[in-house]
């Protein structure tokens, strides 16, 4: 008999549309394995339907309390949101955006890493080359939703987007990405636009160069997104820890998913590092329409930021553990889903990420 009182953790599920739900019951059965083999931990999880049927019977992506209700899990985990009967620009900002705002997760943490049996398509590369971590600004900048359509529907019309950048926000998440070099040991990349947006590029250049002066031993680069396009695809190992704001993080973070195997393994956590509200885990890709149904999703995204969860409950090894399996998984060859050119389903991918968590618990 184990003397260890397991913490109970309570997980918000939100599967969200099309291929959301699939991989998000397999990011579940996969936290219901791992409780299984960790007697420090029990888990609850509780799914809510917040999606677009939910949004076309409600008229909103979530109840007006979404928030208040959410906020007495440890974590939620999100599938993906998307489809075609609501307009995007609803769906994200009332749901994901709402989420990531209203709970302060400031820090959009995405692994950009080639695994062992993946593949890239730059020639001569390897997993020791393609081994870097996106700390994306997730609370401002261009996402901020500051701005207003004017004269519509004239041929005057005028929109206008504001990108806001304030100190508070900027030094914020540009001291976790230095935290996360220097416990990480590696060097860090700061990708702004300088040159061009001679306000907000002019005052995260700044900050940056500020915030220097105070990790003198965390090798640092600047570099303007665009020449950092670049660099990623020519010389991807002369990258780190990564930290961009909210618009070229996000985009630069589709160019690292393309050069680490593609969407179906680029995991992401929303994190509010202060954890007076609950952190966000997702896998980066949408609801793929064009798969949907088929139970053909590469769960390994979902996998992985299953794997982030449990790391930031306190759980690194699990973390690791996950991903080594899903490397010995990709490794092996024969359980592929098709966009890595097998014929397996999204179900029997997962079902051999679990057996070999089992095969490793059994060699413990
Ligand atoms: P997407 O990520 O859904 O799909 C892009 C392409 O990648 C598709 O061909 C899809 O089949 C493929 N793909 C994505 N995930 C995959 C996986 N796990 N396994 C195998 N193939 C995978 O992006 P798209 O098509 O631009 O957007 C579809 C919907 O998703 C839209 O409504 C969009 O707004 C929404 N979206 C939602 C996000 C979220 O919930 N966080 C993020 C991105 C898009
Ligand atoms: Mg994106």
């Amino acid at each position: 008999m184990s003397d260890v009182h397991p913490r109970k953790f309570r997980i918000a599920l939100l599967p969200g549309d099309g291929i959301g739900p699939e991989v998000t019951d397999e990011a579940g059965r996969l936290l219901e394995a791992v409780a299984v083999f960790e007697p420090s931990m029990t888990l609850e999880m509780v799914s809510f339907p917040w999606n677009s049927d939910y949004y076309l019977e409600f008229g909103s992506m979530m109840p007006v309390n979404g928030l208040e209700i959410l906020r007495e899990f440890d974590a939620i985990y999100l599938g993906a949101v998307g489809n075609e009967r609501v307009p995007d620009h609803i769906a994200l900002r009332q749901l994901i955006f709402a989420i990531r705002q209203g709970f302060d997760q400031y820090v959009n943490l995405r692994p950009v890493k080639l695994l062992h049996g993946g593949s890239t398509p730059l020639a001569g590369r390897e997993p020791k080359d393609l081994d870097m971590i996106f700390v994306r600004e997730n609370s401002e900048g261009e996402y901020s939703g500051v701005g207003e359509t004017l004269f519509p529907g004239t041929p005057e019309e005028v929109a206008l987007q504001t990108s806001v950048f304030s100190r508070k926000g900027v030094e914020r998440v540009i001291r976790y990405a230095f935290e996360l070099a220097r416990s990480s040991d590696k060097s860090l990349h700061s990708i702004s636009k300088g040159n061009a947006l001679n306000f907000s590029g002019v005052l995260w250049d700044r900050i940056f160069t500020e915030i220097c002066d105070e990790y003198p031993d965390v090798h640092t680069e600047s570099l303007l997104v665009d020449a950092a396009a670049l660099h990623l695809i020519l010389h991807p190992d002369r990258f780190g820890v990564v930290v961009a704001s909210n618009l070229f993080g996000d985009i630069l973070t589709d160019l690292g998913a393309a050069l680490v195997g593609g969407l179906g393994f680029a995991a992401s956590a929303n994190l509010n590092p202060t954890k007076q509200f609950p952190s966000m885990f997702e896998p980066v890709h949408g609801s793929a329409p064009d798969i949907a149904g088929k139970k053909i999703a590469n769960p390994c995204a979902a996998l992985w930021a299953a794997g982030m969860l449990l790391g930031y409950l306190g759980y690194p090894e699990w973390e690791s553990e996950i991903v080594g399996a899903i490397e010995t998984v990709l490794v092996a060859g024969n359980v592929r889903t098709p966009d890595l050119g097998g014929k397996s389903s999204t179900t029997e991918m997962t079902d051999a990420v679990v057996a070999v968590l089992k095969m490793n618990r059994a060699g413990h």
